[in-house]
């Protein structure tokens, strides 16, 4: 595999001249052959291989940790819903995790192929020993908590985004559960899906919280990303505390 580059800041750069065409007469469904000649077109499909990122969903977390600063040399990160390993690769090389006791840890029901400097756990991330098991394969409490979870399609886009809330919703409350004051939350979500209590929530523990679009992401996607930056810490006050100490 070529090592990792720091990745593009622009989408143009690469870009093909030549635009590839799949044939109307080549049997696929008119949906699937649009989708087939897109991703055979797409600079950021042939930057990932050429850079030997997993996934061209590796830009996303690049532009926007160029953008936004989360990684840092020395972090913990859990990254829920990992496979095939894209933010992974970016994540441990940002923090410089090291390979004999990482400092990244990804989860995914799907199969994850090792990757240098990365625990990978092959469970649900729903399921209720999960949360735990995470944090025990981090050694520690995460820096930085990144999902980039998304139900898998039904092919009802409603149903598909409720799914994929859900699964946002989840993974902000882990985060506030178990980031370290300062840290960060970056989750997938989408246009219009991220529910007023959830921003709500997020805007009591974080100092900033907003969405981001990275140039990686289609502009034809309602894709987004919720951002949610320097935790306040958990509030040892907290009304069951005070009942436990009654
Ligand atoms: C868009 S992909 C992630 C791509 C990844 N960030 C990368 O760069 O390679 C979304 C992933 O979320 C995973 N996922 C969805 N629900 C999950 C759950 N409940 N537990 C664990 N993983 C889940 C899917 O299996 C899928 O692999």
């Amino acid at each position: 595999m070529k090592k990792p580059g720091k990745g593009p800041s622009t989408a143009g750069s690469g870009a093909r001249a030549l635009r590839t065409r799949v044939k109307k007469k080549s049997g696929l469904k008119e949906s699937s052959r649009r989708w087939l000649e897109r991703h055979l077109n797409d600079p950021y499909v042939h930057r990932s291989k050429a850079e030997g990122w997993r996934s061209r969903a590796a830009f996303k977390l690049i532009e926007i940790d160029d953008k936004h600063k989360l990684l840092k040399p020395g972090h913990r990160v859990v990254d829920l819903g990992a496979a095939p390993g894209g933010w992974l690769q970016v994540a441990a090389k940002r923090i410089n995790s090291p390979d004999e006791a990482p400092t990244v840890v990804g989860i995914d029901y799907l199969e994850i192929d090792t990757i240098p400097g990365a625990t990978i756990l092959q469970k649900d991330f729903l399921d209720d020993d999960a949360p735990d098991m995470l944090i025990e394969a981090l050694g520690g409490a995460p820096d930085v908590v990144l999902s980039d979870m998304a139900a898998p399609t039904t092919g009802h886009r409603r149903t598909d985004h409720i799914r994929t809330m859900h699964l946002c919703e989840v993974a902000a409350h882990f985060a506030v559960s178990v980031l370290k004051p300062g840290g960060h939350f970056l989750a997938k979500t989408f246009q219009g899906g991220t529910e007023n209590v959830l921003l709500d929530m997020l805007k009591r523990n974080f100092r900033t919280v907003q969405h981001v679009k990275p140039p990686a992401s289609r502009d034809e996607s309602v894709e987004l990303y919720l951002l949610a930056k320097d935790f306040r810490g958990r509030d040892v006050s907290a009304p069951d505390d005070a009942d436990d100490a009654a």
